[in-house]
């Protein structure tokens, strides 16, 4: 099988499980499950947005939603991820997101949210298309001590930190995209659509 052909078995892969889990705290740690909203089939596939309802996402927590059949990520940062954020951006590509994609309302800091702790972006490489791994791990041994939670993409070695930012001298281009959303309301969001604040 091509490389490409790979890429798209293992995206099809991670699409297709609609709810995912994040490691809290390290090797082992129970993980609730996270329930999403989904549209149906056929409104996905015509791009419909779609709900994702955050009430049981807790902090360190990755949940994930499908969107044009694509992966969308959700991931809670806790207070110590977000400090970790600032202090990574000289080991960045491109830390202020100028080349990144993503809407011109989502803030280029180094947050790249609405709301601090919520980070929403696509989880697709934006090298050849692989899914990243969600490692939140504070200094995993493969991954090195300077390691502050991230993710990593199996595919061929692009590292990306909390915000979807890729590390410098890795073959993706620029950071992880964001879609479109908005906070319908307080523990739900709506991706797919800006919410008037485009
Ligand atoms: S597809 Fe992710 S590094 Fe190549």
């Amino acid at each position: 099988m091509s490389n490409d052909g790979v890429n798209k078995t293992r995206r099809r892969m991670l699409v297709g499980t609609s709810v995912v889990v994040g490691a809290v705290g390290g090797v082992g740690a129970a993980v609730p499950f996270v329930a999403s909203w989904n549209p149906s089939a056929r409104a996905r596939a015509a791009g419909a947005p779609v709900k994702a309802d955050i009430s049981k996402l807790e902090p360190g927590q990755q949940m994930i939603v499908e969107w044009r059949g694509k992966p969308v990520w959700i991931v809670r940062r806790s207070a110590e991820a977000l400090a970790n954020l600032e202090s990574l951006n000289d080991s960045l590509a491109d830390p202020s997101s100028a080349k990144s994609k993503q809407p011109a309302y989502i803030p280029s800091t180094s947050a790249r949210s609405l709301r601090d702790e919520v980070m929403v972006m696509v989880g697709i490489c934006t090298h050849l298309g692989c899914s990243p791994t969600y490692r939140p791990e504070i200094a995993p041994a493969d991954l090195g001590a300077d390691w502050k939670g991230g993710f990593y993409c199996p595919c061929h070695g692009s590292t990306f930190d909390l915000s979807g930012r890729v590390y410098k001298s890795k073959p993706a281009p620029i950071n992880l995209e964001i879609p479109p959303h908005f906070y319908e309301s307080d523990l739900v969001i709506r991706i797919g659509e800006d919410g008037g604040n485009a």
